[in-house]
């Protein structure tokens, strides 16, 4: 356990809450799975990839996690995980909007096909779109209020940092977080967005066809915080998704809370890193 997390478990602070956390066998996804877990959470893993995904579960404990099988894309699938963590643990709490995918980098917006411009689309906004829908119906159900968290990106907030197809989805995850946050406050739930900088993933690594250890040189050699010692870790994006889903940001809804260390505010632009 990373001193941070020592220090956020000292108080329990998603105690009696339940979770489901899409995309959680892997990376961002997993990592919040596990402090969610040391908070107290009762957490459910909704991801493509269940041998890995059972194995999470199995690791952080099966009185505390259970997985289920969800591809995002498809309806039935999101429904139903909303339904078995409302049938196993009798509420729902926080839905963690946070599987995406990213295509391969193309030298231009000319280069890109329809098909692989859609499949990022679906994962990435579809995905939360339903996540939202059958996260709601649940939450409204139960007059309980609630917390939706999506997992966006500096590329909601910038062009040209990654692809044509993940910075349009990203785009749309924020529009999605104030439209669902404008409608959903008066049954008291709260939708907000997370957007990370660049973190050491098997998603990063596919899209910049690097290893983990490069992928954290090169942000960090990009990052506008490199006086705080170290990249930008998936840790750091779980505390404020806890944040988010925690009574702490009980007044906090529709926002698109940016991780990223000031990049941002500088605007660099990492295509260029990405193809070499
Ligand atoms: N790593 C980064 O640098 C970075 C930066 C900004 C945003 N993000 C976003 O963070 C989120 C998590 O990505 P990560 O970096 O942890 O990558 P990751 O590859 O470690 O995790 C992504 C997870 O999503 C799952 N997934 C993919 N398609 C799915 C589907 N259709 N249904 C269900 N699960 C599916 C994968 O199986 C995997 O477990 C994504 O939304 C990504 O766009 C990542």
């Amino acid at each position: 356990m990373s001193s941070l997390t020592a220090l956020s478990t000292a108080m329990k602070r998603l105690e009696g809450k339940v979770a489901i956390i899409t995309g959680g066998a892997s990376g961002i996804g997993e990592c919040t799975a596990r402090l969610f877990s040391n908070h107290g959470a009762k957490v459910v893993i909704a991801d493509v990839q269940d041998d890995l995904g059972r194995a999470v579960c199995e690791s952080i404990g099966p009185d505390s996690a259970h997985y289920v099988h969800c591809n995002v894309t498809k309806e039935p699938d999101v429904r139903d995980a909303v339904d078995e963590a409302v049938a196993k643990h009798g509420r729902l709490d926080i839905m963690f909007n946070n599987a995406g995918v990213i295509d391969k980098p193309k030298p231009s917006i000319t280069d890109v096909e329809r098909g692989d411009f859609a499949r990022v689309l679906d994962t990435n906004v579809v995905g939360p779109f339903l996540g939202v829908k059958h996260a709601a119906r649940a939450m409204i159900r139960a007059r309980r209020g609630g917390c939706i968290v999506s997992t966006a990106s500096t590329a909601s907030v910038l062009g040209g940092s990654a692809t044509c197809a993940y910075t349009s989805a990203k785009h749309a995850v924020v529009g999605l977080t104030k439209d669902a946050a404008a409608e959903l406050g008066r049954y008291g739930i709260r939708v907000n967005c997370v957007s990370p900088f660049g973190v050491a993933t098997p998603l990063a690594s596919a899209f910049v066809g690097i290893g983990a250890e490069e992928i954290e040189e090169l942000m960090s050699a990009h990052a506008n915080l490199q006086g705080v010692g170290g990249p930008l870790k998936a840790a750091d994006i779980a505390e404020a998704v806890l944040y988010l889903a925690s009574d702490e940001a009980r007044y906090v809804s529709g926002l698109n809370l940016v991780v990223d260390g000031g990049f941002t505010v500088i605007g660099m632009n990492l295509r260029s890193a990405s193809n070499t």
